[in-house]
C-alpha cells in the first residue's frame, strides 16, 4: 500500500523534457508581461537600479549585510582595484525564531546591535580616515520595489518571515532608524537582493555572468536585461543600455506545474498560502516538509511506520533546512545521500529527529525513494525556469559564433550541499538546451558572492565618488 502511495506521487510529479519545456515557454511569457507592467504578472521582474555592474576597479573598505538566507552575515570587503578583493565575515548568525514574525523594530535592532558589535571590535587598520563614514551594501533578500539603488519598499515577506507592520515599508529607513538608536554611524549605499549581489560577485569574477540563481532556503533568480525591452521602466535609459531584473521568480506559477495535494496542503498552512508556489516546489525550505506530508500519508493509510502514526511526524517543518558548511544538517539530503547497504543514516534520522526506532530496510527504501521523486521534480523544474531565461534573453541557441557563453552564477545552501539535486539540475539543463549548446552554458558556485557583490554595489553608488 505505501508502494502504491510512492507511486501514485511519482506518476503526479513526474517531468518529462516535453512538460519543462512548456514550463520554461511559460516562464519566458510571465517575463514579458513582468516587464511591461507592473502587476502584470505573477513575475514582479523587480527593477534593481543596477545599471551598471562593478568592473574591477573599485577601492576602499566597504561593509555588507546579508538578510534573507538561512543565516544573516555581516562582512568587511577590502577593494584594491585590479579585481582584488580581501573580505572577512564577522558574523554568521541565524535570526532568532521570534525575529522573523516579531516587530520590525526589534528584528532591526538586532541586526544593528551585530553591525555595533563588529565596529567595537574592529582593528585600528581599518579605520576610516576622519569625517568619512562607514558605506554598506545591504542585502535584504525579499521581494522590494526598489525607489533607487538605495531605497526600497517591503512588497511581502517570503520564507518564514511575516513581520507586517514592515511591509510598505522603506527597508533601509526602517535600518537606518535602528542603526542610530544602536549608536552605528554607518550609511546603506545600495539595497540588493541576493540574486542581484550575487550577480555583481559573480560578474566581478567571470565577464560572462549574465544570470543568477539562489537555491537555498528560498529560490529566485536575476539577471542582466536590456532596458529597451523593459516598458514599464519611464526612468532615465541607463547609459549601459541594461538594467538588472530582480525575477522574484519563486512566485512563479503554470497550469503546466506538476502540482500534487502535498504541494496544495504544504501551500494553505504556510505563512503566505497562494504565494510562491514555485519556490514551494523547489527550495530548501519546503523540500523536507513536502516530504514530511508524504511519509504522513503513508504512516496514516499504509501504516509505514506501524500501528500508530509517529506524533513527530505531524509536526509542521520537523524535516527541516539547516544550512551549515556539512550538507547532511539537511536531514532530507542526509537521507537522500545514504550509500551504505543498510541506510544507516536513514534510519538514524528517523530515529533522531522523528523518534522512529527500528525501521525495516524496505522502510528506509520507500523513504529515499520519496526523497529522490521530490529531490528530482524540484531540480528538473529549477532547470526549466533557467532555460526560461535563456529563452528571454535569446541565449538558448546558438545564432553564431559571435554569442558569448553564458555563465550562470548559483549559490544557495541547496545548491552547496545538496549533491543530487545539484547534479540533477545541471544534467536537465543540458539536456534541456542540447548538446550542442550544452558547452557555451555554465553554472558556476558563486561562493557568498552576494554579500561581496553587495559590498561592490556599495562601491559604485559611494557619497564620496
Ligand atoms: C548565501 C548568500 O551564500 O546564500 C545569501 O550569502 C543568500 O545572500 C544565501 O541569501 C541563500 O542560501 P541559504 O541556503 O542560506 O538560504
Ligand atoms: C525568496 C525571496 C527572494 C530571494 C529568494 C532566495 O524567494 O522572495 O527575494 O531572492 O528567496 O533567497
Amino acid at each position: 500500500k505505501a508502494a502504491d502511495i510512492l507511486k501514485e506521487f511519482e506518476e503526479k510529479c513526474a517531468t518529462p523534457i516535453s512538460k519543462l519545456k512548456q514550463i520554461a515557454d511559460a516562464m519566458t511569457v510571465e517575463m514579458h508581461a513582468g516587464l511591461a507592467s507592473e502587476g502584470g504578472s505573477k513575475l514582479k521582474m523587480l527593477i534593481t537600479y543596477v545599471d551598471n555592474l562593478p568592473t574591477g576597479d573599485e577601492q576602499g573598505v566597504y561593509y555588507a549585510l546579508d538578510l534573507g538566507g538561512t543565516n544573516f552575515r555581516v562582512l568587511r570587503v577590502q577593494l584594491s582595484g585590479n579585481s582584488t578583493i580581501e573580505y572577512k565575515e564577522f558574523a554568521e548568525a541565524s535570526i532568532p525564531p521570534q525575529l522573523m514574525v516579531g516587530t520590525p523594530e526589534a528584528l532591526f535592532d538586532y541586526i544593528a546591535a551585530e553591525l555595533a558589535k563588529f565596529i567595537a571590535d574592529e582593528s585600528e587598520k581599518f579605520h576610516l580616515s576622519p569625517g568619512r563614514q562607514r558605506e554598506l551594501g545591504f542585502t535584504f533578500s525579499f521581494p522590494v520595489l526598489q525607489l533607487s539603488i538605495d531605497s526600497g519598499t517591503l512588497i511581502r515577506w517570503t520564507k518564514g518571515f511575516s513581520i507586517d507592520a514592515l511591509v510598505g515599508k522603506d527597508v533601509v529607513a526602517e535600518l537606518t532608524k535602528a542603526m542610530d538608536r544602536q549608536g552605528v554611524d554607518m550609511r546603506v549605499s545600495a539595497l540588493v537582493n541576493d540574486t542581484v549581489g550575487t550577480l555583481a560577485g559573480g560578474k566581478y569574477d567571470n565577464k560572462d555572468v549574465a544570470v543568477a540563481v539562489i537555491m537555498g532556503t528560498g529560490s529566485n533568480a536575476a539577471y542582466v536585461e536590456r532596458a529597451q525591452a523593459i516598458p514599464k521602466w519611464h526612468g532615465p535609459h541607463p547609459k549601459s543600455g541594461e538594467m538588472v531584473i530582480n525575477m522574484e521568480w519563486g512566485n512563479f506559477r503554470s497550469s503546466h506545474l506538476p502540482i500534487t495535494e502535498y504541494d496544495n496542503t504544504l501551500d494553505a498552512d504556510s505563512l503566505n498560502p497562494g504565494e510562491q508556489i514555485f519556490e514551494k516546489m523547489i527550495a530548501g525550505m519546503y523540500l523536507g516538509e513536502i516530504l514530511r506530508r508524504v511519509l504522513l500519508r503513508m504512516a496514516d493509510e499504509a501504516g509505514l511506520f506501524g500501528d500508530t502514526i509517529p506524533p513527530k511526524l505531524k509536526t509542521k517543518f520537523a524535516l527541516r533546512y539547516l544550512r551549515f558548511s556539512n550538507y547532511r544538517t539537511h536531514i532530507m539530503s542526509a537521507m537522500h545521500h545514504d550509500t551504505s547497504p543498510d541506510l544507516k543514516v536513514v534510519g538514524e534520522k528517523l530515529k533522531d529527529i522523528l523518534e522512529i526506532r527500528d525501521t525495516p530496510l524496505s522502510t528506509r527504501k520507500i523513504v529515499v525513494s520519496a526523497c529522490n521523486i521530490i529531490a528530482t521534480r524540484g531540480a528538473r523544474l529549477a532547470a526549466a525556469g533557467i532555460l526560461g531565461i535563456l529563452k528571454k534573453t535569446g541565449r538558448e541557441s546558438i545564432r553564431d559564433s559571435e554569442i558569448p557563453d553564458t555563465v550562470i552564477a548559483m549559490d544557495g545552501g541547496l545548491y552547496e550541499n545538496y549533491t543530487i539535486y545539484r547534479n540533477c539540475l545541471e544534467n536537465t539543463l543540458n539536456e534541456l538546451v542540447g548538446e550542442k549548446f550544452a558547452e557555451h552554458i555554465k553554472l558556476i558556485h558563486s561562493n557568498d558572492g552576494s554579500g561581496i557583490g553587495a559590498a561592490l554595489l556599495a562601491a559604485c553608488n559611494s557619497q564620496y565618488i
